[in-house]
């Protein structure tokens, strides 16, 4: 159902609104200096759900956490000398690192779809300063177009693919740099890069004293759009199930007796939110499978849908997968 989208203005008064809606768990699309952002709570499944939702994208990639500082940024990662080193030469600016994620960093585990890395940022445009100081916490922030569109650089760009699907957009003008954001790895033995962009990559080298490998599908770090060996748990996973077999752990949808439920109310928001926590949990407990409950192929339901048949395809082998 559609809702009404706000245009706030980048004053006090606008600034103050976007970061209430964020509180309440809503979307809020910002201007940073490459594209546009479509915000929401980073701690916040059911936020994190929306974004996606508000997207329509038909997988969960995982997205950017955006915080005010450096050491913001030190509370939800592993924090090595590279990180410090690229931190303090290019933030706030367009720069991404994907570093391992603290245990304790309190981020749903929506924004990184699974994955034991996290991908952070401390963006330079002063409204996204404010809102992110305003907010005190992450915000889980993908380009703001629907799935599969250019990413919006202006507030009408936003207004095009998003009006009626998002809160509110603040309207910060014209975004300087206007592409996105470079993003480094510093997860694997030597830094990657994962996506060039907003700092180039010679600069980037400059600083490390070294060069970048060029990510290729298969290592440790997962790239953007290369997510096909994404996190599979170490059960086997059997879809559209009815009831347990012997051995096996439910993971229920809908009015269903399960070990853990998605969502007894069928809402599939609520089940995205939870997907890979509840499936993390239930693989804990070393069971002989897990099957899980039909879940429909609508709204957020493809891409949990696309998820859970990535976690159920055949393992190279017949070897168990590890966790990517
Ligand atoms: O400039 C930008 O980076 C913009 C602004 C809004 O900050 N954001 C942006 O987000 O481009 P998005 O979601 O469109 O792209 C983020 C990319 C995705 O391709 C995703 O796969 C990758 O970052 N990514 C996120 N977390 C990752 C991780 N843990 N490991 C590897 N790649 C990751
Ligand atoms: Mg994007």
């Amino acid at each position: 159902m559609p809702i009404t989208t706000q245009i706030l203005q980048t004053d006090a008064a606008g600034v103050a609104a976007a970061a209430d809606i964020l509180a309440r768990g809503g979307l809020v699309a910002m201007p940073t200096e490459t594209v546009y952002g479509l915000g929401g709570d980073a701690r916040d499944g059911q936020a994190v759900a929306r974004i996606y939702q508000a997207k329509g994208r038909p997988s969960f990639n995982p997205l950017i956490a955006h915080v005010a500082s450096v050491e913001a940024a030190q509370k939800l990662t592993v924090w090595g000398p590279e990180a410090e080193a690229l931190g303090q030469a290019f933030w706030p600016g367009p720069l991404t690192m994907v570093l391992p994620l603290r245990p304790d960093a309190g981020l749903s585990s929506l924004v990184t779809a699974g994955l034991e890395t996290v991908a952070v940022r401390v963006p330079a445009h002063p409204v996204a300063q404010q809102i992110l100081h305003s907010f005190g916490a992450p915000v889980a922030a993908p380009s703001a177009n629907p799935s599969g569109r250019l990413s919006p650089t202006s507030a009408a760009h936003v207004m095009t693919g998003l009006n009626g699907q998002i809160d509110a957009v603040v309207d910060g003008g014209d975004c300087a740099v206007g592409v996105e954001s470079t993003i480094v790895g510093l997860a694997a033995k030597a830094p990657q890069l994962l996506r060039p962009g907003g700092v180039a990559q010679d600069q980037i080298e400059a600083v490390l004293g070294k060069a970048l490998e060029a990510h290729s599908p298969g290592d440790n770090v997962t790239a953007p759009g290369q997510l096909e060996s994404h996190y599979a748990p170490g059960a086997t996973v059997r879809l559209n199930a009815q009831e347990r077999q012997t051995g096996e752990v439910l993971l229920g949808f809908g009015a269903v007796e399960a070990d853990m439920n998605l969502s007894p109310t069928g809402d599939l928001i609520e089940a995205a939110a939870n997907l890979f926590s509840y499936v993390h949990a239930l693989d804990a407990l070393a069971p002989a499978g897990i099957a899980v409950s039909p879940i429909p192929e609508t709204g957020l339901g493809q891409a949990i849908n696309d998820r859970l048949r990535r976690a159920a395809a055949p393992r190279p082998n017949g070897t168990m997968n590890q966790n990517q």
